[in-house]
């Protein structure tokens, strides 16, 4: 079995979990829903080697001035290409932070700190001991789930299932060929 076919199966599967999730006599127990909806928001199925191993989108991100290479990719840039943040993610600080401009939408260190939290929806830091980035996945969510946008255009609560319209694969690629160069 492919990955891709294992992974539309579990992807179908958790959505007839939470269809029967809601029937009273369902003989499928909530744990499994649980799990469910954290493999679709947070499982890479190991796609880290590429998109980091390959294609480098954690030094991307980080930009030269944070270890990586070229200007970074800030929080601003990402959701221009239709990422998402997951407001619910964010510590009340960093909202404030947001609001007040404290937190800054333009510096790509800023957008290491919110794949830290697991708020760019879909994109997946795997974290060393000391919490720092070592590679970069995405996850089922990353297409799949959007936000409603409640706290600003592309910063909302996940709506897990819906599809990102806003994604534009082709600039995030193209952003990536063009800063490894
Ligand atoms: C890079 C974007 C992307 C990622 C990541 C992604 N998908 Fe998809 N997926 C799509 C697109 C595009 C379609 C086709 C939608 C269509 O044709 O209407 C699709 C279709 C599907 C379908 C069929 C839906 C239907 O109604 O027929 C399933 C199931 C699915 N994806 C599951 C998954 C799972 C599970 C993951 C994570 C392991 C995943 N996808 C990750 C983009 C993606």
């Amino acid at each position: 079995m492919t990955p891709l076919v294992l992974a539309s199966m579990l992807f179908t599967a958790s959505i007839t979990f939470v269809q029967c999730s809601k029937d009273p006599d369902s003989p499928v127990p909530i744990g499994v829903v649980i799990q469910g909806k954290e493999i679709f928001r947070y499982d890479t199925f190991g796609d880290e080697e590429f998109w980091s191993g390959l294609l480098h989108i954690d030094k991307a991100i980080a930009g030269e001035k944070n270890g990586g290479f070229g200007p970074g990719v800030s929080p601003a840039t990402a959701l221009a290409v239709g990422l998402k943040v997951d407001g619910e993610a964010l510590p009340a600080e960093v909202i404030t932070g947001i609001k007040s401009g404290a937190v800054d939408l333009n510096d790509p260190a800023t957008t290491l700190e919110l794949i830290k939290l697991n708020a760019v929806v879909g994109v997946q830091g795997i974290l060393d001991d000391g919490g720092n980035i070592v590679s970069v996945g995405i996850t089922c969510a990353s297409c799949h789930s959007t936000v409603d946008n409640s706290f600003a255009p592309g910063i909302g609560k996940r709506l897990d299932g819906w599809p990102n319209r806003d994604l534009n694969v082709g600039a995030i690629i193209s952003l990536l060929i063009m800063l490894s160069q």
